[in-house]
């Protein structure tokens, strides 16, 4: 894995070298020549989201490549700082982007904690944060704001999906629930658990290991295994995924307890998983294997340009940077105006991404899209999300 450069350092593309203008962050400059754009990364590039921070980073790049490095017609200067998951980081990054780097516009963030964090500093300062990860419901529901949207989901949305098909084609009772101890765990089993019981479902229990520090899952699992349940309801992520995944198999868990769960218990993680992956069912609103005409072309682009497979990380990240283009495209590049660059990100439209079409909802700023629920099989020489249901459009609730 390819770790974090410096922190802080402007991003290393051969063409931003030749970028020049004032660091202003916003408005056009005066001459003809357009000033660049500033735009900032929040992302873990440590820690045990580094896998999903990375993918998130290349998804970014990748459609600036593609673009001649420029937004709404604009060069832009793309400046990442790596948070680490920690939200007193996230504030401190956050805060000299805004203060020192006066950013024009900021994205990433994988960790729900930071998200929750940073929210204030962006709707205070009137600067568009762009999330492309962080789930945490409040930032769509009570903590929304004006200058928040999301190109990824709500915690609500995938786990959500999954209530009723788990009830209708796993198990109608004995499912036991595990997640990490922090915001995004608990709302991704409590949203699963919420339709689950809502259909009909009785659960076994549920446990929730600490956050980003265990390592050993053996007492969880043994705690897991007491309860005799008929399937096992899990979302992990990242480095977290790895471990826990592997440790189910080898507690022996694996052959006689169904694994289901989010995606991301089994998303950009499965060579490292290796077939203790094999046959997890899960719901997301993404798969590489996705048959549509705009995936392909992303597939392969990334491929070409990172020699891996890009993951719902790395789209969420690319949407996000499509979704500043289109926006900047209305506003004719200008971003002084912050809330005419709000109202421009709000009104968008239909967005054209490698997960489908999907658009931003006008109150929440969060995706109304499609979710499926796929399987981990052998594809070709590895293992790969293959589609086998759809579970339909949703949005959270707001
Ligand atoms: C979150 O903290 O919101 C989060 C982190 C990793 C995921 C999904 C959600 O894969």
């Amino acid at each position: 894995m390819r770790l974090a450069a410096t922190a802080g350092a402007a991003l290393a593309l051969p063409q931003l070298a030749a970028a020049c203008g004032s660091s202003d962050g916003g408005g056009s400059g005066s001459g003809g020549v357009r000033d660049e754009l500033k735009v900032g990364l929040l992302l873990e590039l440590s820690g045990v989201y580094a896998v999903n921070g990375q993918d998130m980073r290349s998804g970014f790049e990748l459609y600036l490549a593609e673009h001649g490095v420029q937004l709404g017609g604009r060069k832009v200067n793309l400046i990442v700082e790596d948070i680490g998951g920690d939200p007193s980081v996230g504030v401190q990054k956050a805060t000299k982007l805004l203060r020192q780097e006066e950013v024009a516009v900021a994205s990433g963030i994988v960790t729900s904690s930071v998200a929750l964090a940073v929210r204030d500093l962006f709707d205070t300062g009137k600067v568009p944060l762009i999330i492309s990860n962080a789930g945490a419901n409040a930032l769509t529901r009570e903590k929304k704001s004006k200058y928040l949207f999301r190109t990824s989901f709500s915690n609500w949305q995938p786990n959500y999906s999954m209530g009723q098909w788990v009830y209708d084609n796993v198990a109608k009772d004995g499912v036991f629930a595990v997640s990490p101890d922090y915001v995004a765990g608990h709302e991704q089993t409590d949203a699963f658990k919420q339709a689950y019981t809502k259909a009909g479902g009785k659960l076994a229990g549920e446990v929730h290991p600490p956050f980003a520090t265990t390592q050993d899952y053996q007492p969880f699992l043994s705690q897991i295994g007491k309860a005799n349940p008929k399937a096992v309801y899990a979302f992990f992520s990242g480095g977290e995924a790895v471990t826990f995944v592997k440790q189910y198999a080898e507690f022996g868990l694996k052959d006689s307890v169904p694994l289901v769960g989010p995606g991301f218990t089994v998303e950009g993680v499965l060579k490292a998983q290796g077939d203790a992956a094999l046959g997890v069912r899960s719901g997301l609103h993404y798969t590489i294997l996705l048959d549509n005409p705009t995936n392909k072309r992303f597939v392969s682009a990334y491929r070409q340009k990172f020699s891996k497979d890009p993951t719902v990380f790395s789209v969420q990240s690319y949407d996000a940077a499509q979704l500043i283009d289109l926006a900047l495209k209305k506003t004719s590049g200008e971003t002084a105006n912050q809330e005419a660059f709000a109202e421009a990100l709000a009104s968008v439209g239909e967005i054209d991404s490698p997960r489908g079409k999907f658009r931003l909802d006008a109150t929440t700023h969060n995706p109304v899209q499609s979710f499926y629920v796929r399987e981990v099989k052998k594809v070709g020489d590895g293992l790969g999300n293959v589609k086998i249901g759809d579970l339909g459009e949703l949005a959270d609730p707001g």
